[in-house]
Formats: C-alpha cells, structure tokens, sequence
C-alpha cells in the first residue's frame, strides 16, 4: 500500500546534533518505517507478532491501546480492511497523545486509559465484540525499575480487564510489559482465561531493553465473570 512520505530535512539536519537523535535515526527500523510510510519503528514489533501468530485477518475488530503515534493502527488496518469495509468490522485506537486520523480507524486522542470514562466509551462504540485486544501501553520510565514495573503491569491489567469484557470466543490478548516478577505473575494468571499465553520478544526490540509482549491466544469467554 502505498502511503505519503513527507521527511522534514531541516528538522533531521538539526536533531541530528544530539546523540539520542544521532542514534535513532541512524536506526535500521526508523530508516524502514520512514520508508514504508509507517509512523513509527513499533510498527515492525507488530509485523512480526503478526508473522509468527496471526492475530490480525480480515473483517476483524480490534481495540489498540497506548496507539500513539499509530503505527500499530496502520499496520492492523492494512489488514483488517483489505477487503471492503464490513458494517461491524472496526478499528479502536486509544492514547492519552494524540493521534492524527488513519483511514477507517475510530481514534480517541486524548483518552487516559485509567479512567472508568474511557473504558465505558470503548465499550459504548462496539457494535459487538472484537477479535483482537493489543496493548502496546507504556507509562513514561521515571528510571526506578520497581515503580516502573509497577506502573506497566498496572496498564496491562487495565488492558486485561477490558479484553475479558469485550473479546469473544477464542479471541487474542497482546501486551507489551518490561520483563519483571511481576509480568510473570500477569502471565500466569492469562493463562487461566486463555488456551495459551507466550512471552515473545522482537527483533525490533531495541538491545539490552526489557520489553516483551505476552500473546495470549484463545480466550476462554465462559471465564469472563460478571458480564455472564
Ligand atoms: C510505545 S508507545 C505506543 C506506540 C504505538 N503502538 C505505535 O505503534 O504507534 C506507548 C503509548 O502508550 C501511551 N499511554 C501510556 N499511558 C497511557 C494511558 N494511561 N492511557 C492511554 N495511553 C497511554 C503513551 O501515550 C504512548 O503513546
């Protein structure tokens, strides 16, 4: 699929004065999304989560939380809307940043997770129930490991809770957690509500970082609680 690339090079020549910049755009995956028309370098997480576990098909719903800047959107909707739109196939995509518009796509800009309001208004724009819940959510790291460990599984668990109202039968759970005690035990307890749950990292992973994805497979909708 062809998309626009617009590169501002002045803005490249002046972020290039600083080592992070350096780095991040000398970066393989930052050079490919520029490329391929994707926002950002998550892009490739997914495209390979999406390789290995065939989350997404078409005619599809799908929540996407912590979606800023909406390269996780951009890949799903290339998918799930390949063929004609379907009346009650849909994209939800979540983030307390903004999020410019992607074609097809619900975007609520702005939404913080944590907040009962926003949870309720996902629920509130779902013709039924969607097939794929993804969670790419990540707080901002204050640099203490336990707090944000804390912190990720805390989003994850609001994730969690959202996927066992809303996913139905034999439906898939992502999210991404910086590998801890605590993401074990996050893993341990999918495992009772999914046939299968795998801790997966990705080559687009940058070195010596954390994060990893649990992908939680077929999920058990008779154990979804008080929504029976
Ligand atoms: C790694 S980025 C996601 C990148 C995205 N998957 C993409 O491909 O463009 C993590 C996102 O989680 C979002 N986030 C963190 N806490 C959140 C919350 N409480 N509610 C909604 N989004 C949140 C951040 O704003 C950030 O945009």
């Amino acid at each position: 699929m062809s998309r626009m690339r617009i590169i501002h090079t002045s803005a490249i020549n002046t972020a290039y004065r600083t080592p992070w910049a350096r780095e991040h755009l000398e970066d393989y995956y930052v050079k490919l999304a520029h490329k391929d028309g994707y926002r950002c370098r998550s892009a490739y997480k997914l495209l390979e989560l999406q390789q290995r576990f065939h989350l997404l098909k078409p005619n599809i719903s799908v929540i996407d939380l912590g979606a800023s800047p909406g390269s996780w959107s951009q890949v799903a909707a290339d998918i799930i809307f390949k063929t004609h739109r379907q009346l009650n196939n849909t994209l939800i995509a979540v983030d307390i940043q903004p999020i410019d518009h992607i074609n097809n796509v619900t975007v609520l800009s702005g939404h913080d997770m944590t907040l009962d309001t926003t949870r309720d208004k996902i629920k509130s724009l779902l013709p039924s129930g969607v097939e794929v819940v993804m969670s790419d959510m990540a707080p901002s790291p204050t640099g203490i490991k336990d707090i944000d460990n804390h912190k990720i599984i805390e989003l994850c668990r609001i994730a969690m809770s959202l996927a066992k109202d809303v996913l139905v039968d034999d439906g898939a759970f992502v999210c991404k957690v910086w590998q801890s005690s605590l993401s074990d035990k996050l893993q341990k307890e999918l495992s009772d509500s999914f046939k299968s749950t795998q801790l997966v990292t990705t080559k687009a992973t940058k070195k010596g970082s954390r994060e990893k994805y649990i992908v939680s497979r077929g999920f058990k909708v008779l154990g979804r609680g008080k929504y029976l």
